[in-house]
């Protein structure tokens, strides 16, 4: 194991993160809080999604943070999350080149999430593909590891799951997202290995969320899996409204101090991402509440 290498620390906090809290944070506060993240030295943002504001109101400042972000940090890798050709065409008019796509390999968290069925998705990503051939497209992949309704999936399920994906859109560049935080590290380890066969030329990212104190465990089961690029949030915020028990990621500063005394490479300084740490959770705590529920599929 070369514990040398770098390691690419994805902040999707601005995301993933604030998506779970109901109160709106204002916009000054949220870029107060990318500016911490940048000055600690990561590199990749996940800012926020083109989404309908009515599924997730939080995130109806999406236009504005991202003429802000773009305007002071352009060499800043930004990219949303979105949900189709609407969300695309707005982030492409902004500037971005770069999306993260979401599709769920639950067809019920898929049809909960976004409304869409698998060849619905499918079908928007094609549109999305064909109207913007420069735009860089990531495949979120939702609830690989586990459903909060349908249960976890065989590997083999994944592989057949994403063929058309990466065979007929040509994507190379998947999210391997543990929606809920059920996974552990022999599931990692398997899932990866497994795709890495199926798919050798894709990039695979690690997603994790914390529920079971896991997160730790299986993002360094990737790692050690062979996966360089990782996404975190800021205080291990996190969640999504529409997966019952989904409860906060991995926290970035907790992730950046165990790769960093490890001797891996991460370019994040751990003393400025915890002190924006402790101020994000200065100005979310007591003030904001959490969609945050129990789990409720009994793994
Ligand atoms: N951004 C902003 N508004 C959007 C949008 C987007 N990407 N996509 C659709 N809308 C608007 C439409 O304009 C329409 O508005 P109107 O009612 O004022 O005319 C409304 O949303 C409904 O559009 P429709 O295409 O029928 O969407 P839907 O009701 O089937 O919902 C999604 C589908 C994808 C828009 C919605 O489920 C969604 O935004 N989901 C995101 C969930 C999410 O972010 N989850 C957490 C991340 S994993
Ligand atoms: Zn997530």
């Amino acid at each position: 194991m070369d514990t040398n290498q770098s390691i690419n620390i994805i902040e999707v906090g601005p995301r993933d993160g604030f998506q779970s809290i109901d109160q709106y944070i204002p916009l000054e506060k949220k870029l107060e809080i990318i500016d911490g993240i940048v000055a600690s030295g990561v590199q990749q943002i996940e800012h926020t999604s083109f989404v309908s504001p009515r599924a997730i109101p939080q995130l109806k400042d999406a236009k504005e943070l991202t003429e802000f972000c773009l305007e002071k940090y352009p060499s800043i890798d930004f990219f949303p999350l979105v949900p189709n050709l609407y969300g695309a065409s707005s982030a492409y008019e902004l500037g971005l080149r770069k999306i993260a796509y979401v599709v769920s390999l639950s067809k019920s968290h898929n049809k909960a999430n976004i409304n869409r069925s698998h060849e619905q998705s499918f079908t928007e990503l094609k549109k999305i593909i064909d109207a913007y051939p420069d735009m860089k497209v990531s495949l979120s992949l939702a609830t690989t590891f586990g459903c909060p309704f349908e249960g976890k999936f065989n590997t083999e399920t994944i592989v057949n799951f994403l063929e058309s994906y990466v065979k007929e859109l040509g994507i190379d560049d998947i999210v391997l997202c543990d929606t809920i935080g059920i996974a552990v590290p022999n599931q990692v380890r398997e899932i990866i290995h497994t795709l890495k066969e199926a798919y050798p030329y894709v990039n695979y990212q690690g997603h994790i969320h914390d529920t079971r104190n896991m997160g730790m465990v299986n993002t360094l089961a990737a790692i050690e899996m062979g996966i360089t690029d990782v996404q975190t949030t800021l205080g291990g915020l996190g969640g999504c409204p529409f997966a019952p028990g989904a409860s906060g990621n991995l926290a970035t500063e907790d992730l950046v101090y165990m790769l960093n005394e490890s001797g891996y490479k991460t370019g994040v300084n751990f003393k400025k991402i915890l002190e924006i740490a402790k101020y994000e959770k200065q100005i979310i705590d007591g003030t904001y509440s959490s969609h945050q529920t129990e789990i409720q599929y009994d793994f």
